[in-house]
């Protein structure tokens, strides 16, 4: 990875602050980084270890010396950019929905799919921040005993809508500390003190895109069209780390005791589940970890074949920055991504 010219674009957001978080973190030596964002951000300096890096704005001609390009900013810009970096020879790891679901362009969480990078035309995508923890734990799973249908009901903090969220839940949260919670009403995109059922537009079908993109992704990743899928998706008033209470059937009765032992042999996966002591995942804890956590696994007395757990995993982490460059590494180790050079850092 050291060798590698990674251009970071959306450097100055949420998902691009943690994913420079994790390259310090997760490699001794850092590879060449290329910090792109809008015009706004372009002079800015943000620091990456011992280096100061300027950030750039992002143009089509960004890319002549990048061998990865990790574009996380919206999917227009994505669409804008990613042909561009295409062309100029870099493998493209988009974060945003622009083209997930298209069928040249592979979709991967690398502990479930890992081998569909093989497949990439140049362009290859990372699931929603709440289905990437949900196919993390079905996987294994669907493994011995294939899934029929899944209900999954999220709780998703407010950082998975970026950093300006974040930034609006703690304004709110200081106003409403003097305010008369019994008289006032929820204003317009209110998350303090609140729950909204309402993540990104709303569908004919009556359910919006996210919980559409939690059916659609999923049964993409695990190769299973059949599975039928369910999501309410529900925005809470936590920073950072999603959570969501699953319901999972499958073709027969699988004990809670079994689903223990597959899930705690699954990469990237901790099973947290002991409820009497206190011990299941919850955001505030989970907030910073790599791995997807799993806890109060049980059987669904309403349905002999049913089991029901609570997952909670970082958005920002396994739910996106961390995700992608983890596929960077699985191409790397499938020899699919080599640099064109080996210079210093640029910025
Ligand atoms: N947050 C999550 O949990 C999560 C998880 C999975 C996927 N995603 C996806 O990741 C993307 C970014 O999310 P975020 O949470 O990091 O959002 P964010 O905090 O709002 O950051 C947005 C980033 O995009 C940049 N940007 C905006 N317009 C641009 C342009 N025209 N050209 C280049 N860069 C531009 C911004 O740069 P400036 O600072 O210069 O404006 C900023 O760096 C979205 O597509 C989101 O759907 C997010």
């Amino acid at each position: 990875m050291q060798d590698l010219t990674i251009a970071v674009v959306g450097a100055t957001g949420a998902v691009g602050a943690e994913f420079l978080r994790i390259v310090e973190q997760r490699y001794s030596q850092i590879p060449n980084l290329k910090l792109l964002a809008s015009s706004r951000s372009a002079g800015k300096t943000i620091k990456v270890g011992d280096k100061e890096l300027v950030v750039a704005e992002a143009t089509e001609q960004s890319f002549d010396d990048v061998d990865v390009a990790f574009i996380s900013a919206s999917s227009a810009v994505s669409h804008q950019l990613a042909p561009a970096a295409v062309a100029a020879g870099a493998v493209v790891i988009d974060d945003g929905s622009a083209f997930r679901m298209e069928e040249t362009v592979p979709l991967v969480v690398p502990e479930v799919n890992g081998a569909d990078v093989e497949w990439h035309q140049g362009i290859i995508s990372i699931p929603n921040c709440s289905t990437t923890p949900l196919v993390m734990a079905a996987h294994p799973l669907h493994q011995v005993n294939p899934i029929k249908r899944m209900v999954a009901d999220t709780y998703q903090s407010v950082s998975g809508a970026g950093g300006g969220a974040m930034y609006d839940l703690r304004e709110q949260s200081e106003r409403l500390m003097d305010a008369d919670s019994n008289t006032s009403k929820s204003e317009k995109g209110q998350t303090a003190y609140n729950v909204v059922p309402h993540i990104d537009r709303f569908l004919e079908t009556g359910y919006t895109f996210e919980e559409q993109k939690m059916r659609q992704e999923s049964q993409k990743i695990l190769h299973a069209p059949e599975i039928a899928i369910s999501a309410t998706c529900v925005r809470v008033p936590v920073y950072i780390s999603h959570s969501a209470s699953v319901h999972i059937e499958f073709t027969r009765p699988m004990s809670p005791e079994e689903a223990r032992e597959l899930l705690s042999a699954m990469p990237g996966l901790t099973v947290l589940d002991n409820p009497d002591a206190g011990e299941y995942p919850m955001p505030w804890d989970v907030a910073g970890e790599d791995d997807v956590f799993v806890g109060r696994i049980r059987q669904d007395l309403s349905h002999p074949n049913g089991l029901v757990m609570w997952i909670v995993s970082d958005n920002l982490r396994k739910g996106a920055a961390l995700n992608s460059l983890q596929i960077a590494e699985e191409l790397v180790a499938r020899g699919r991504l080599k640099p064109k050079h080996t210079s210093g850092v640029t910025g």
